[in-house]
């Protein structure tokens, strides 16, 4: 197979001005620099069985040779290179360059054709409507201040029928701020936190330098149905250990799942509305009626 990696940056590009992909850019080309475990790339014996590696869950068709596969800020050579073994038309979209980087690399030591886009998840307007039939997003929405406005691409990318699977940092994962000297960890940032996370000290499920932000599950899994998904499947990828030690992110891993990986569908004639449901109510009784909705 012929070698096709192209470096292409989103139309819109990457807003310098905006502090959250700036810094979240330099920590992942930094996380690449220190070799992190998050940008290990695929393994021979990984690419012997590309699906089975993909896919311990069964949620990906049986063959995905020709169909085309949005790895969605998933630079570091892992996914892309996994679907291209596998047969599919890849493109990965990330905000790190370095990352990207890695992706070229290992597309062109392999002989794959994986195609790169830099630009930030929130804006894929870079690419046409329905141009893909899989969206593979692994964890990486805590580095945005919003969901909606990905969820809203993601649904606009993928064709009807198409199939979004994304992996999330809960939001307990993201409250916890430290554990405490009897080795209990402590929800220390409110479920309610606006903006960016301040530093914590149990950083075992967060990125040095990275600038982190909370989704709630209304946002996870409402805002993913309102975008027009019909979520099919739901896990919580176990992290935890009992024989771990305290202090090891396996330990931490055995009081709260860190992570919900979701299956979804596009369905484009789902019915779908931003505005909550109207009620008529007697004057003065909307308030009551805002209190027992909540
Ligand atoms: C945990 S890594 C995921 C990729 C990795 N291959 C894996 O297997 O987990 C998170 C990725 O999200 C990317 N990222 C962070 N903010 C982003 C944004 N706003 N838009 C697109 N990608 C972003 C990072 O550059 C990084 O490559």
């Amino acid at each position: 197979m012929s070698i096709v990696c192209r470096h292409q940056t989103a139309r819109s590009g990457v807003n310098e001005s905006d502090s959250y992909q700036e810094a979240n850019r330099r920590a992942w080309d930094d996380l690449v620099a220190r070799n992190s475990v998050f940008a290990r790339t695929a393994t021979d014996e990984e690419c012997a069985h590309p699906l089975v590696s993909l896919d311990s869950r069964g949620w990906l068709p049986g063959r995905v040779d020709g169909m085309k596969v949005l790895c969605l800020a998933a630079g570091g050579g892992w996914q892309s290179i996994l679907y291209a073994a596998a047969g599919a038309d890849v493109t990965v979209f990330d905000l790190s360059p370095e990352m990207l980087a890695l992706d070229t690399r290992e597309a062109a030591r392999r002989k794959l054709a994986v195609r790169t886009v830099q630009g930030s998840m929130d804006d894929l307007s870079v690419f046409e409507n329905g141009a893909f039939d899989i969206v593979h997003h692994p964890v990486s929405t805590c580095y945005v201040p919003k969901l909606e406005p990905v969820y809203r691409e993601v649904a606009r990318v993928l064709r009807d029928r198409g199939l979004y699977i994304s992996q999330h940092k809960t939001p307990t994962c993201m409250q916890i701020s430290e554990r405490d000297p009897r080795n209990r960890y402590v929800l220390g940032i409110s479920y309610y936190h606006e903006g960016a996370l301040p530093a914590v000290a149990d950083t075992s499920y967060r990125e040095s330098g990275a600038v982190e932000y909370l989704h709630r599950w209304e946002s996870l899994v409402g805002d993913l149905c309102r975008s027009g998904f019909v979520i099919e499947d739901l896990t919580e990828p176990r992290r935890g250990d009992p024989k771990a030690k305290p202090g090891h992110f396996k330990h931490r891993g055995m009081f709260t799942a860190p992570f919900v990986r979701i299956k979804a569908r596009r369905i484009a004639s789902q019915i779908v509305s931003h505005e909550p449901p109207r009620l008529w109510v007697p004057d003065g009784a909307q308030d009551q009626l805002g209190k027992s909705d909540e």
